[in-house]
């Protein structure tokens, strides 16, 4: 994190000086123009000026997208291999998608849940048939969706399970990503998710990821007061960590002899990512309430949702829970048109089929470079290219992500060492064969050249412990 920071400044520090004059700012149209610098310096300038330093994002500026590809304002070309966390399963700008929102845009954008609109209806009817629930919460953000799959377990433990009133836990993993709000970081195990942001919600007990025996002894240890166990089927910003072989059947069978809630936090690996419509389908396993968030909305707008049947879902009755853009019908117009591509252009099957060449693709080059790259791993088209930190010394994966684009492939590092790679499920064989032969060529030529970018920076201190559970990473690997 400190190693990314300082490059961040460094990027930051080496287009700043030049533009103290603000005189000098001028605007065509809605481009911001800088003498002497590109429109993407200026407005990577722009926001580093006049926006909250919450991201540290690769230095390319998006101006417009179709499909698989990107362009900067300066017209040069990339493949996103990011696909927005996920979100645009579709691809960027799917005609059909755009159609119904510019169609809906047109007709009607809000009503508020106050009053009924003639689209979520249609959406409520076929988010809830695809995926086999009775009934659909919906909401806008992948957190807020969590949120309410949270707040919604609470009541069902008050409810039906006969918690003792406040005293319902959630269980969580170590390593978890749900998101970012209060009641979110409270379960999380980054340091920098949580330090400075206290006090954390109560109620919430960590277990180890992927380790069935220990759930089941903190379901013995909590059991009348466990109201949920919330998880992600893969561990998508831990790095893309798949548990073992019947893990997911495991918690099935736990959450019902403990009569305690599933819910799969599906925003990321939902909606066809992982070769499945959900992740879950990997182990047939159904659970009690899952969380859709991302691609639900194609990347063109927030929507996310909770599923779940009757039961569970009346639980929360009129005024306990809501959100004003919740169910807005341009929302649902998206998502209809979200889901009716991932079904007739079968993205899921297609991320299965892609995710195998791409693995295959992604192993030739590990066996080219065994001391480099540590490990290939993931399902359908949500992977990671793990990094070995020995080999690479102080180099990091955010300096190769900075090579790969340099050479036209977007992707995103998490933690020092790990590149995830989730390029829209619309990607085709081409495609992953020159993202991995980018990889191969930065491994090959221009790892050097990063040990020499890398050699004036201070190397890292090995990474704290995390607060919450003491361990020096959440990984999988580092506790089983
Ligand atoms: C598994 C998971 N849950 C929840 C979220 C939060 O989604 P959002 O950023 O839309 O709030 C994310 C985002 O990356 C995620 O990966």
């Amino acid at each position: 994190m400190a190693m990314r920071v300082r490059l961040l400044s460094r990027l930051a520090g080496a287009v700043r000086p030049r533009f103290l004059n603000q005189r000098a700012l001028s605007t065509v149209g809605s481009e911001a123009v800088d003498e002497g610098h590109s429109e993407s310096q200026s407005l990577m300038h722009w926001e580093h000026q006049y926006s909250a330093h919450n991201y540290h994002p690769l230095p390319v500026v998006f101006s417009q997208a179709k499909d698989v590809s990107v362009w900067d304002p300066e017209g040069r070309q990339y493949l996103d291999f990011l696909s927005g966390y996920s979100a645009v399963n579709q691809g960027h700008g799917h005609p059909k998608i755009i159609n119904a929102l510019i169609q809906q845009a047109q007709k009607l954008t809000l009503s508020s849940r106050a009053f009924y609109n003639d689209k979520f209806p249609s959406f409520a009817k076929l988010v809830t048939e695809l995926f086999g629930y009775d009934m659909v919460l919906p909401m806008n953000t992948g957190a807020e969706g969590v949120e309410t799959a949270l707040k919604l377990a609470r009541k069902w433990g008050y409810e039906k399970k006969g918690i003792p009133k406040d005293q319902a836990v959630t269980v969580s993993c170590c390593g978890c990503f749900h998101g970012r709000t209060i009641g979110v970081i409270s379960m999380s195990c980054d340091n920098d998710a949580t330090r400075g942001f206290g006090p954390l919600l109560p109620g919430h007990v960590k277990v180890d990821y992927g380790d069935a025996g220990a759930l089941e002894q903190v379901f013995k240890e909590h059991g009348d007061k466990v109201a949920a166990f919330l998880f992600e089927p893969i561990q998508g910003e831990a790095g893309v960590i798949v548990p073992p072989d019947g893990y997911l059947k495991a918690v099935r069978e736990l959450c019902s002899k403990h009569n305690v809630l599933m819910i799969a936090d599906e925003v990321q690996t939902g909606i066809g990512r992982t070769g499945k419509l959900l992740a879950c389908e990997w182990e047939g396993v159904r659970p009690d309430v899952v969380v859709l968030g991302k691609a639900l909305g194609a990347g063109v707008l927030p929507v996310s949702a909770v599923l779940a049947n009757s039961d569970i879902m009346l639980c929360i009755k009129p005024g306990e829970h809501g959100s004003t853009f919740g169910g807005n019908p341009l929302a649902s117009a998206v998502a209809i048109a979200a889901l009716q591509v991932v079904r007739e252009e079968k993205l899921a099957e297609r991320s299965a089929k892609l995710g195998e060449e791409f693995k295959g693709y992604l192993s030739n080059v590990q066996r080219l470079h065994p001391d480099l790259v540590k490990e290939v791993r993931g399902r359908g088209l949500l992977i990671a290219v793990e990094l070995n930190p020995a080999a690479l010394g102080s180099v990091s994966a955010f300096d190769v992500c900075l090579a790969l684009k340099e050479r036209g492939i977007l992707a995103k590092a998490t933690h020092e060492t790990i590149i995830r790679l989730s390029p829209p499920l619309t990607i085709r064989s081409e495609h992953i064969r020159l993202a991995a032969n980018t990889l191969q060529e930065v491994l090959e030529c221009g790892i050097e050249k990063l040990r020499l970018d890398a050699k004036s920076q201070v190397p890292q201190n090995s990474p704290e412990p995390c607060d919450r559970c003491g361990r020096h990473t959440c990984r999988l690997s580092e506790h089983s």
